[in-house]
């Protein structure tokens, strides 16, 4: 059984960059092809051993709720027919995995809906997955892989990858030394830099490990840029304890927070599945 049981999904965000889509569905629930880009969190987290999912939702999200429930009157519907196996992986979640949804009521930033879960998930190493980062791997999930660098360095661990120079200023960004292979022990972290005040190009993606103090570690940071509750800020107090590792993941990531990085995605994941 895997050392991380729990996974957090920090899903109360607008996602105004998909508008007027996401008026009144979740981003989480844009799918790739057919499956909601949360599902695929989900599933990641299921291949890692986590059978304990926490949903951190907000207005207008109800629909999370929903799939990952029983559809009395579609499955009679489509009881005995071919289409019936098209539900065959919620299913499978769902006989899998428990879920529990907390709301956070006011959109004060990632750090503070990280805290809104703390109800969720209590006093253990957890993981959270930003649904919106979905990850194509050839072997193991970026979850497996993280979770297998958890039992040996025992502290909070974000995943991390190479961007463009001229994109720091759209992620967390970190400084550190090599340890391993695509392992860094983390010694400074930057919230959304300009590319002159980046510490490199390292930008942390949206798979995390987090050690249970996170969550007074985020209770004393006061907020920081555009005046939410930063979880790179909190990190950062890990980070100058010698408790934060950067993992170079193997793998692909594609933005679907944007609408490029969604496309992309989709056609990727349509290519694949037709071959
Ligand atoms: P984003 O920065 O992508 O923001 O949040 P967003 O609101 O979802 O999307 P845009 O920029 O308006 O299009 C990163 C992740 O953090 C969650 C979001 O749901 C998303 O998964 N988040 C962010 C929260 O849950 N609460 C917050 O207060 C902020």
């Amino acid at each position: 059984m895997s050392v991380i049981k729990k996974c957090l999904f920090p899903a109360a965000g607008y996602g105004t960059r998909f508008l007027p889509a996401t008026k009144a569905m979740p981003k989480e629930m844009l799918p790739i092809v057919t499956k909601p880009l949360i599902q695929y969190g989900v599933e990641e987290a299921m291949d890692a051993g986590i059978t304990e999912i926490g949903v951190v939702t907000g207005r207008g999200k109800r629909a999370i709720e929903d799939h990952f429930d029983i559809s009395c009157e579609l499955e009679q519907e489509i009881a005995g027919s071919d289409k019936e196996e098209l539900l065959n992986s919620t299913r499978d979640i769902m006989d899998r995995c428990t879920f529990s949804y907390t709301r956070q009521a006011e959109m004060k930033g990632l750090g503070h809906a990280i805290l809104v879960g703390e109800a969720l998930i209590g006093r253990e190493p957890f993981a959270v997955v930003l649904a919106d980062d979905y990850c194509v791997t050839e072997g193991d999930g970026v979850l497996t892989q993280m979770v297998k660098l958890y039992e040996k360095y025992q502290c909070s661990i974000v995943a991390i990858e190479e961007v463009p120079v001229d994109e720091t200023h759209k992620y967390g960004v970190i400084a550190g030394e090599l340890e391993a292979d695509g392992v860094y022990r983390v010694h400074n972290m930057v919230e959304k830099p300009a590319p002159k005040d980046a510490p490199s190009n390292l930008a942390i993606i949206g798979r995390y490990i987090l050690s249970p103090d996170i969550f007074d570690v985020i209770r004393s940071t006061p907020p920081g840029k555009n005046g939410e509750m930063q979880i790179t800020d909190a990190l950062q107090i890990q980070a100058q304890q010698g408790k934060v590792i950067g993992y170079r993941f193997k793998g692909r990531r594609f933005d679907c927070g944007s609408v490029d990085g969604f496309i992309e995605a989709t056609n990727y994941t349509y290519k694949l599945q037709s071959n």
